[in-house]
């Protein structure tokens, strides 16, 4: 189960939640702490990709900052797209501290136009999906400028999250993994039924919850989605473990 944050805690419930967050909080405080490196997602999920990646993989990345570092150690390349300007400039003095050489760092600032909107996937339109946050889509479009199955991870972990993931299932290779943080989060459910067809584990800490999508590895990646996308939720009743 977990525990949702709650911004402003006024009844005695609600302070006891926000303190029973906080402890299940702790242990990734503290390995956040310890190390400067550790992706901010599921610890879970970390050791299941520690396990899986390789150094001749391409990794993808929307949302730019531990996982960079981490992630572009485990891989041949890295692609991180940032839409802020100071922290891009923070993860890039990190990349240079760490000695990084294979991570290209995108800056998409929001309100920047995209020359690849008709390069949206059929996706889009099978969902009956335009863009929540078109201001955006510099960003989310990004992904759009690599070939089909080009890359062996994408991570979904910054701006528009839902965009960026439909954009970036046809740019998975077969086997390959799309990494959704925040999971739990019901505005995410359209990315849920994108993928249905598409094993999955869930990784969760009583906290927040990280799902890792794997393509399955023979055939095209399914588009067949229900008659209604925000049908499909992203709760724990739609689990189905992956192998
Ligand atoms: C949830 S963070 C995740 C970043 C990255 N994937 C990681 O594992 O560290 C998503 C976004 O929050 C912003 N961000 C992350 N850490 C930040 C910080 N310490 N200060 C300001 N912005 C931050 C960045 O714009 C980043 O793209």
């Amino acid at each position: 189960m977990l525990i949702r944050y709650i911004p402003r805690a006024t009844t005695p419930g609600q302070r006891l939640r926000r303190l029973f967050r906080a402890i299940l909080y702790l242990p990734t405080r503290l390995r956040l702490c310890l190390d400067p490196a550790y992706p901010w997602i599921n610890a879970g999920a970390v050791r299941y990709l520690r396990a899986r990646l390789t150094p001749h993989m391409r990794g993808f990345e929307f949302g730019a900052g531990r996982s960079t570092i981490y992630f572009s150690r485990l891989m041949g390349s890295l692609v991180s797209v940032e839409h802020n300007e100071k922290w891009r400039r923070r993860v890039a003095a990190l990349l240079q501290h760490f000695q990084i050489g294979n991570v290209v760092l995108a800056y998409a600032p929001p309100g920047e136009d995209t020359p690849h909107r008709d390069m949206r996937p059929p996706i889009w339109a099978k969902m009956g999906m335009t863009p929540r946050k078109p201001e955006f889509a510099g960003y989310f479009d990004q992904i759009l400028a690599y070939p089909d199955a080009h890359f062996d991870l994408v991570l979904v972990d910054g701006r528009a999250r839902v965009e960026c993931a439909l954009n970036a299932m046809d740019k998975i290779a077969p086997g390959g993994f799309l990494v959704l943080d925040n999971s739990e989060w019901e505005k995410y459910a359209p990315v849920f039924a994108a993928c249905r067809g598409w094993p999955r584990r869930d990784f969760e800490n009583g906290v927040w919850r990280t799902t890792i999508f794997c393509k399955p590895p023979n055939g095209p990646a399914p588009l067949s989605v229900p008659e209604d996308a925000r049908a499909a939720q992203p709760g724990p009743t739609a689990r189905r473990a992956a192998p």
